[in-house]
């Protein structure tokens, strides 16, 4: 159990990851305070225990309230969808510089964490690989009194992930969307894996520093074929796969774009997606981190996909 005079504040906390991360602290006696955008306070119901600090990435007197009588940080806000390089820059390269700078002011805090994404490995991918690659550069900046791990996950699922969870439900239904060739591989990581080790590095008595990979302990990742597999086993049930003309995405994605410049719209299917989409090789090694820490994760896929789905339609059930 950590001290409950341990204090870590958390970006991203009305977000997918971060409101696991969030859940996981409190349950720990972690004292927590998180930055919510006023506009997002009635996303989700926090446990009294949280602080919540009304303030915005992009607005450096509300990070610098945030960060004042903090120990730790943990920066798990990010920007996963849009139509321009500005939208990523923005948010997952120049919010990291700035809290870097204002962290570095913080004589008490000595921890910075940032989930950054497997993406970052393939900067010239797209704006918002090249943008989370530019939020870690961020943290060179960093004084020696501030140590700081930026964590690279790959795809993450669970109930509450928007991004996987429609294959999923598909897949329940008995078909599943082929987008990339058979060949390609992805890692995956469950969300409560994420969770755990980033608790875990706030609970090493001396962290680490540095960027670490994490994923669900299968090696070598996954092919679609794989992971149809699995899911029929689990599901008991044929899945039948069907494969997704390239031009009916690249139409999409060029549509999306068109109508993100003439309507206030964030679409998650652009081009510059369909490049990280089809790339051929998502596949990342835990090994560094696990060594490190001792960190190991626990859900299997085949464990994942039930819980993702139960979890999602409690979630239906409970709105
Ligand atoms: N999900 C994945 O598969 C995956 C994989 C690898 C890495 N990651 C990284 O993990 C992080 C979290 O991803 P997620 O899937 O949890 O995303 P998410 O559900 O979209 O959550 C994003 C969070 O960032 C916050 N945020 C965005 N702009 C902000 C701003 N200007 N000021 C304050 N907060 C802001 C959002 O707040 P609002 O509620 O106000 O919008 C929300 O809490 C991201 O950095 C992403 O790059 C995700």
């Amino acid at each position: 159990m950590a001290s409950l005079k341990r204090k870590v504040a958390v970006t991203g906390a009305t977000g997918f990851i971060g409101a696991g991360i969030v859940r996981q602290l409190v349950l720990d006696g972690y004292t927590v305070r998180i930055l919510v955008r006023p506009e997002s306070m009635k996303k989700a119901a926090f446990p009294g225990r949280v602080e919540i600090i009304p303030g915005d990435l992009q607005n450096p007197a509300s990070l610098n309230e945030f960060l004042t009588g903090a120990d730790t940080l943990v920066h798990c806000a990010g920007v996963v969808r849009g139509a321009t390089q500005a939208t990523f820059e923005r948010i997952n390269s120049e919010a990291v510089r700035q809290l870097v700078t204002i962290a570095s002011q913080k004589q008490d805090l000595h921890r910075f964490l940032l989930i950054s994404s497997l993406a970052a490995s393939q900067p010239h991918l797209s704006p918002y690989a090249a943008s989370k690659r530019g939020g870690e550069l961020a943290m060179d900046t960093a004084p020696s009194h501030l140590t700081c791990l930026a964590l690279r996950p790959p795809a993450v699922y669970g109930p509450g992930d928007k991004e996987l969870s429609p294959l999923f439900k598909a897949m329940a239904r008995g078909f599943a969307p082929r987008w990339a060739p058979a060949e390609n591989r992805f890692s995956l990581i469950f969300v409560t894996d994420l969770v755990s080790a980033v608790i875990r590095w706030l609970a090493s008595p001396v962290p680490v520093s540095g960027i670490y990979e994490l994923h669900d302990g299968h090696d070598g990742g996954y092919s679609m074929d794989e992971i149809n597999a699995i899911a029929e086993s689990v599901l008991k049930r044929r899945i039948r796969q069907v494969r997704v003309p390239a031009y009916l995405l690249d139409g999409i994605a060029m549509m999306n774009m068109a109508l993100a410049s003439v309507i206030p719209f964030q679409p998650m299917l652009t081009p510059w997606k369909l490049r990280e989409l089809r790339y051929p090789r998502w596949v990342c090694d835990n090994s560094a981190f696990a060594g490190a820490t001792a960190w190991e994760p626990e859900i299997s896929f085949s464990a994942g996909l039930s819980l993702a789905l139960a979890g999602d339609a409690q979630k239906h059930l409970a709105q």
